[in-house]
Parts: C-alpha cells; structure tokens; sequence
C-alpha cells in the first residue's frame, strides 16, 4: 500500500519558520518519521512539498492512479482553496488534512478550512506528531490497521 503525503505553501520552511508556532523540525525530517512510522505497518509514502496551488491539485490527480489515500497539510491553501477541495472530492481518494498548529486556537481566518468537509478528518494541533497521527487514523480508515 502506498500513501501520499502532501505539503503545501511555505512548509519547506519548517525548522526556520516561526519555530514558537510550528516547532524545530525541518519538513525532511519529519516526511523520515512518517516514512519510518508507515514502514511498521507495512506501508510506504511518498511525500511532495509544493509552494504552488496547481501542482498540489496536480498531485491530488494522480494520486488517483497509485495512492490509496492522502495526508495534506495545505498550509494557508486550507482557508482559501475551494481547487483543492474539488480536487480532493474529485479523485474521491480517502484524505486526512493535518496542521502542526491548532488552527482553532489561532487567528479567525485560520478557523474555517474549505478542505475539511471533503476529507475524512482533520487533525491539528500535535506538532510534527500531528502528521503521525494522520497517517495512523487513515490506515485505520483504509482498515490497513489490526483492530
Ligand atoms: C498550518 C496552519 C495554516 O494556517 C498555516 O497557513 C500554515 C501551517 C499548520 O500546519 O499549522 O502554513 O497548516
């Protein structure tokens, strides 16, 4: 079984941006822990970063030929991307959306996110650990875990 782990705008910048909000590890870093975490199970990922709406969507689509679900954390693509959401109900591939921040807890525009009405479930506020937690409740989804 192979999973796509998509990351949006500005998350190439992790372990320099804004370290009180977002943490110290570095997105390479934590696309390792995922790989590592998914190769307990059997699984693997293959991860994409991209500061650009079009590839994100681009991916999504092709995900449909090789993934059997997909981890995105959008970035701020969350809270102003109705391409990706229809990105995301068009493929109909099973998405978890994942922040490292609990965009609940933070600015009013960080509230709403147009992805998490297409997506299995959302999962925030846990760090570089929220992206693990993604991957866990997928595979639970996906039934790739031992009840
Ligand atoms: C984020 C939260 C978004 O609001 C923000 O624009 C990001 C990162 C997170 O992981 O906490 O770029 O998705």
């Amino acid at each position: 079984m192979e999973i796509l782990l998509l990351n949006g705008p500005n998350l190439n910048m992790l372990g320099v941006r804004e370290p009180g909000t977002y943490g110290t590890v570095t997105l390479d870093e934590i696309v390792k822990r995922v790989q590592a975490h998914a190769q307990t199970h059997g699984v693997s990922v293959r991860a994409l970063q991209s500061n650009h709406e079009g590839a994100l969507v681009d991916a999504i689509h092709e995900a449909r030929t090789w993934a059997a679900g997909i981890v995105i954390n959008p970035g701020a693509y969350t809270h102003t991307s109705i391409a990706l959401r229809d990105a995301i109900s068009a493929v109909g591939l099973p998405v978890v959306e994942v922040h490292l921040s609990n965009i609940h807890a933070r600015e009013t525009f960080r509230h709403h996110s147009y992805l998490a009405p297409v997506c299995v479930g959302q999962i925030a506020g846990f760090g570089w650990r929220s992206y693990i937690l993604g991957l866990e409740a997928l595979l639970g989804h996906l039934g790739a875990l031992p009840e």
